[in-house]
């Protein structure tokens, strides 16, 4: 091999080990830059609304189309797009839906930002409570735990569309758990199980805005349809275990 070719050769593989070393660097810094930019954006990212568990005309015909477009499209949606201005630049914008709950629901400050952050989190338990061909008596476990705590099923169902009806104006009916125990409880507007001792298995909206296009004023009607055909079971057998 003559020199010119060996020069040759030899700065060929120096470049090629020139371009793999500075494509590591480069790769490093990219993955630095990517982590860095990621932990950032996990922290400063804006609360999002989450994914129905079912498509948009799945409840139907109990809760129409109709009323889940303007329930989860608008009402949710605008509490989630509240909340992000409401905490945006604060010491809030990168605590959870959870901490911002119970971090303002006591400060009276804070009141906007508990009703947004509060309604997001009630409304998102509101649809995983509900399913296609839900309803009815449940199963197993959850049908021992009503019976031993209730007296009966019927007892259950007694105090739960009680606790619906009653509520005067907006607000939520919920079945929680507190000291082991079942219990039906109700909260007014944004107020939620999240700030108690009790924990949160399932929760019927009783906001006009949840049911006034399918039964109008007939809130009963909507609470018994509520229990026969949409309650998820399986949701307040996954809370319980
Ligand atoms: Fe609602």
């Amino acid at each position: 091999m003559n020199l010119s070719k060996r020069i040759f050769i030899k700065n060929a593989v120096l470049s090629c080990a020139l371009i793999a070393s500075s494509s590591l660097i480069v790769n490093a810094v990219i993955a630095k830059k990517n982590f860095v930019n990621n932990s950032k954006i996990r922290q400063i990212m804006p609360f999002e609304l989450p994914k129905l568990p079912y498509e948009r005309n799945a409840l139907e015909p109990f809760i129409s189309e109709e009323t889940i477009n303007y329930h989860y499209g608008k009402h949710h949606q605008a509490y989630v797009d509240n909340l992000n201005k409401l905490i945006a630049g604060s010491d809030l914008a990168d605590k959870s839906l959870e901490e911002i709950i119970k971090i303002s629901a006591n400060d009276p400050a804070k009141t906007g930002i508990f009703n947004n952050a509060a309604q997001i989190w009630n409304h998102t338990f509101y649809w995983n409570s509900m399913k296609p061909n839900g309803g009815g008596k449940p199963l197993g476990d959850v049908l021992a735990k009503i019976e031993s705590d209730f007296g009966s099923y019927d007892n259950f169902v007694n105090e739960f569309k009680n606790a619906g009806a009653t509520q005067f104006g907006s607000g939520w009916a919920w079945l929680v758990l507190e000291d082991n125990k079942l219990k039906v409880t109700k909260t007014a507007n944004a107020h939620t199980p999240l700030t108690t001792n009790a924990k949160p298995l399932m929760t019927m909206d009783v906001w006009e805005h949840a049911y006034y296009l399918d039964y109008q004023n007939a809130r009963p009607n909507y609470i018994e349809i509520f229990l026969e055909k949409l309650v998820n079971w399986d949701f307040v057998a996954k809370n319980l275990s």
